[in-house]
């Protein structure tokens, strides 16, 4: 990873209007204690369709769940806006075919995108979890692009080969892998190869 500067470890959460608000969920009471353990500092930034989907999907209203420093749309002033702020890593949680395209083509129109903007250019972690099926050949060649350019492609799938039983332990096979690509302590997932037994 180049650039970044020393310190805590600093990641941007981004969360957009694709299904998938209880993965988003998961990630922010994760991301959450580790702030409040310390060892990490985390910024929020929203899509203008994220809150509709999180009430629909978990109830409530995103900006007060959250819990996290959170940013507006428009806040281009925001630290992670600028690559000099030297922020380590995003993850879009989860990321519209519309954001992959709008990242995909440069846009930069919200703080959002514009944060994605800045991952690429400095050449550190970007993590995008799109939702949508099937996947149209336009959705494939912007997640190729993205690829490309160098985020981590890592769609919202769950696994079963950890003997999932619950939904909770659904997402959070995708939530931890998240979590392991933005260099964040956790302890979500059963390891495969590990003998060790997935909490109920
Ligand atoms: C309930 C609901 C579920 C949606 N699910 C998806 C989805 O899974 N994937 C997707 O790409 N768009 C989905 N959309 C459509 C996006 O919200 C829409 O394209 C929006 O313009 C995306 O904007 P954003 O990328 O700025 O959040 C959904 C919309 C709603 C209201």
């Amino acid at each position: 990873m180049t650039g970044a500067v020393a310190g805590k470890r600093k990641v941007v959460l981004g969360i957009t209007g694709a299904s998938g608000a209880p993965y988003a969920k998961r990630i922010a009471e994760v991301l959450r204690e580790r702030v409040a353990a310390g060892t990490l500092e985390v910024g929020v930034c929203l899509s203008n369709t994220a809150a509709e989907v999180w009430a629909l999907e978990c109830g409530g209203d995103i900006r007060e769940d959250l819990g996290l420093p959170m940013w507006g749309a428009r806040d281009f002033s925001a630290p992670f806006a600028s690559g000099s702020a030297g922020w380590h890593a995003m993850a879009i949680v989860p990321c519209s075919m519309g954001t992959i395209s709008r990242i995909a083509h440069g846009t930069s129109d919200t703080l959002l995108t514009r944060a994605a903007d800045v991952m690429m250019k400095e050449r550190r972690q970007l993590v995008v979890v799109p939702r949508e099926t099937p996947l149209s050949t336009l959705h494939l060649e912007n997640l190729l692009a993205l690829s490309r350019y160098g985020a981590v492609v890592m769609p919202a799938m769950p696994s079963f080969y950890g003997r999932t039983k619950t939904l909770a332990q659904a997402i959070d096979t995708v939530v931890g892998r998240v979590l392991d690509h933005l260099a964040v302590e956790h302890d979500l997932l059963a390891r495969w190869g590990d003998a060790k037994e997935k909490k109920a």
